[in-house]
This record gives C-alpha cells, sequence and structure tokens, in this order.
C-alpha cells in the first residue's frame, strides 16, 4: 500500500493557485484540479512533503476507497468492503465526520454511524481476538463525502488544518487564517524588496506569513501532524523532509540575501492589545527582527515612501463593529492613502460598499473566503517599484493568472 490518492483540500476559488503552489514544489504530473482541492498520486512520503511544505492548502487527507450508494446497506457493505486493516490496528482511534451534498443519503448523523459499525465489523473479522475497540492509539480521523450518491472515504493525515504553523499562541479577535494570508501574498505580488505594510494588523497574520514565505520557511516545520504517529508514515520521512526543508531555507536566504537585507514590513492597529500580541507572535515565528508594529490609527498612517504595499485585512461591519463604522472606517482609508498614488493595495472584506467608501475602484477584485465568509480581496496594482528581480515579479505575476479571479 504504497502509493494512493492524496487530495489536498483548498478554498473555492484556490484550487488553481495550490496546484501551482504543488507545480513548484516539484509535483508536475498527475495532478487533477477539481472543486476544493488538488488530487495526485503518492506516497507516505508525499504525506510527509505536502504537509509540511504546502502553504496555501487546508489538509492533506488520503483516499481509503470510493464506491455509489442509495441505500444505508450499500453504504454500510461499501464501508466494509474497504481494506480498513491496512491503516487502522487494533488500538487505533477512528472517529467519524463528513457530508452529503446532492445525494439520497442525505442524514449526516446517520450516514456517521453507519460507517463507524461498518469499520468496527470489518476489524473484528481482521481481528478476531479483540471484543471491543478502545481506541487508545493514533487518530485516524475518518472524513466521508456524499456527492451525488457517490461516497468517497479518507482519513485526515493533517490533525490541525495546515493554516496552523506553530506560533499562535494567543487567540485574537477575527484573526486571518495563515493559508488565506498566504492567498493575498501570492495575488498581490509582493516581493521581499518593496516596503509592506498592514494598518490594520491584529495578530500579525499578513505580516509574519509574509516575512516566513519571503526567508523561503517550510510552514509546517514547527508543528506536528495526525500521521506522524501513523505506523504508515515512518519516522524517517519526517527527519529527512524537514531536514530537506531547513536547507533549502538557508539555500534559498543565501541567494535572496541582497533583496531580504531590505525586507521592511510594518504592522499598526488602534488596539495596544493587539499589537502586544503581534510582537509576541512574530517573536515566536522568528521574524521580529523584520517587522516593525505600532500602535496607530488609520487616520494618523502617513508615510514617504514612494513605493510600497499595503496588504490588510479590516474590520467589514459584520464581524466586529458595524455596517456604517466600517464603511467610514473606509473612508478615512481612501483619504489618508490617496497621496501614496505610487503604492499597491490589497484590502480583503466582505462589505459590499468598500470600493465606493475608499473612493476608487480596484483594478481587479477575487473572491476569497475568510472561513465562511464570502470576501473579496480589491486589488490596486500601483506601478512596478524599481525591479530588483524581474523574473521573480513575472512569476508572481502568472501566479496570479491562475486565481481565476472576477472583477
Ligand atoms: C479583522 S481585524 C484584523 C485581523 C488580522 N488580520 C489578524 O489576522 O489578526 C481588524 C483590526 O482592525 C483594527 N482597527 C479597527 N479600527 C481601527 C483603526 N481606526 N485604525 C487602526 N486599526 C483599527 C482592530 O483593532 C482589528 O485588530
Amino acid at each position: 500500500m504504497n502509493s494512493y490518492k492524496i487530495i489536498v483540500t483548498a478554498p473555492s476559488g484556490v484550487e488553481g493557485l495550490l496546484r501551482k503552489e504543488m507545480n513548484r514544489l516539484g509535483y508536475t504530473e498527475g495532478l487533477t484540479v477539481g472543486k476544493g482541492g488538488v488530487t495526485f498520486s503518492g506516497g507516505p512520503v508525499d504525506l510527509v512533503r505536502c504537509n509540511t511544505l504546502i502553504r496555501q492548502g487546508e489538509r492533506v487527507l488520503v483516499e481509503v476507497g470510493s464506491f455509489p450508494a442509495v441505500t444505508f446497506e450499500e453504504l454500510f457493505q461499501g464501508t466494509k468492503a474497504l481494506p480498513w486493516e491496512e491503516w487502522l490496528d487494533a488500538e487505533a482511534a477512528f472517529p467519524v465526520a463528513g457530508k452529503s451534498l446532492k445525494s439520497q443519503l442525505f442524514s449526516v448523523s446517520d450516514c456517521q454511524a453507519i460507517i463507524k459499525k461498518a469499520i468496527v465489523q470489518r476489524l473484528q473479522e481482521k481481528y478476531k481476538k479483540v471484543t471491543w475497540f478502545a481506541e487508545t492509539g493514533p487518530v485516524y480521523q475518518v472524513e466521508f463525502r456524499i456527492t451525488q450518491d457517490q461516497v468517497t472515504i479518507m482519513l485526515d493525515t493533517s490533525g490541525d488544518g495546515l493554516h496552523k504553523r506553530g506560533w499562535r499562541k494567543l487567540s485574537a479577535q477575527a484573526p486571518l487564517k495563515e493559508t488565506t494570508a498566504a492567498v493575498m501574498l501570492t495575488l498581490s505580488n509582493w516581493r521581499p524588496h518593496q516596503l509592506l505594510i498592514d494598518p490594520f494588523c491584529g495578530s500579525g497574520t499578513i505580516l509574519i506569513e509574509g516575512a516566513l514565505k519571503a526567508l523561503g520557511a517550510a510552514p509546517g516545520l514547527n508543528r506536528s501532524f495526525a500521521c506522524e504517529k501513523w505506523p504508515q508514515v515512518p519516522a524517517a520521512l519526517w527527519r529527512q523532509v524537514r531536514e530537506e526543508a531547513r536547507e533549502n531555507a538557508a539555500l534559498w536566504q543565501q541567494e535572496k540575501s541582497a533583496e531580504l537585507a531590505e525586507m521592511r514590513l510594518e504592522g499598526y492597529d488602534i488596539d495596544a492589545n493587539a499589537i502586544s500580541m503581534a510582537r509576541y507572535h512574530a517573536k515566536l515565528a522568528g521574524v521580529d527582527k523584520y517587522i516593525h508594529f505600532q500602535q496607530r490609527d488609520i487616520k494618523d498612517f502617513r508615510s514617504s515612501k514612494k513605493y510600497g504595499a499595503v496588504i490588510t485585512n479590516p474590520v467589514y461591519g459584520q464581524r466586529m463593529g458595524d455596517d456604517q463604522e466600517a464603511a467610514a472606517l473606509y473612508r478615512t482609508m481612501g483619504q489618508v492613502l490617496a497621496p501614496l498614488d505610487t503604492w499597491s493595495f490589497y484590502v480583503l472584506t466582505s462589505h459590499p460598499g468598500f470600493e465606493e467608501a475608499f473612493g476608487r475602484k480596484a483594478t481587479k477584485n477575487t473572491k476569497l473566503y475568510n472561513g465562511r465568509l464570502e470576501c473579496r480581496l480589491y486589488q490596486y496594482h500601483g506601478p512596478r517599484p524599481p525591479r530588483r528581480d524581474r523574473a521573480a515579479e513575472e512569476e508572481g505575476q502568472a501566479e496570479e493568472k491562475q486565481a481565476g479571479g472576477d472583477s
């Protein structure tokens, strides 16, 4: 069982960017891009590489099997026929969760119970001496999807979602997912020699993710994954992939040393607690020397720099503050940023009145989800700053075209 179907999930609209990212990691053949993710055939080392190295994906799943079912009996027999003993030993824990869409089997809780029972029966037949599965061993989260009467059963190899990079120790109000920040950075074409500012930085997500990306740091290097405890994924592979990731980051930093020497990121927020948290998180992530954080109201923001990029996720009027307050904030933001006519701006919000309040129509906007909330990334591309690395910038623009955004 050394090759199986691996699914790297991504939020709707991000699949093309994820494919491009996987191409850069060497996955160029046999990728299928579908709604919600990218699928390919791989083995244990690919589970380790995808979990450790992918920045914009959500989770890495491995398929156990797929079959059609319109009755509970078909669901039970189809599940029981799968080779569960190849994954689960007698101690394994196997909670079941899932979703059903446009299918006759629509009761998720019933499907959950039936799948669980079918796995237990299969294991009882294989491990004859075991009468009761205490489930005290490694966790194999079973994920099912039933779409148009086709059942797919997978195991979640990640555990915590890939957005967890290991540095977020304190919980903030309305934080952005690190994976969404990574997508915003990709779509912005930001390059490290360009000043990057987040005037509503909250816990610091965008800037910390930006600095880590610029340093070529593997996003999953400082955390653990569910499948690290699975015997199917040997510990030596984790050591090998982590070692390679560290070496690659060191080489990258050497190659980009001139650009990185100029890297400057600035984060502002009206809330002093948010600023202390952002500073703390940047330190934990090892990027504090690149980021200057300061408490500041957007109305007091000024810059004398000729070029720069603002990438931000201000209040939307839904999750914090109300609608009109958010619009007033966008007006202030529009006025304060108006003199910076050679800068680029990238603003993520779900507020439908953003462009009107900001006072400018975006060059482009791209649909992105912040959790379940549908948002738009309003993109205002300024003139190009003097180039250090034309190839790198053009590569970024090619990535943007993959995003499938609409304007
Ligand atoms: C949606 S949160 C940003 C979350 C951030 N991206 C993160 O991941 O933690 C919006 C932030 O805007 C800040 N804010 C609200 N009004 C502000 C103002 N007038 N000037 C500067 N920051 C403000 C809030 O304190 C909050 O931290």
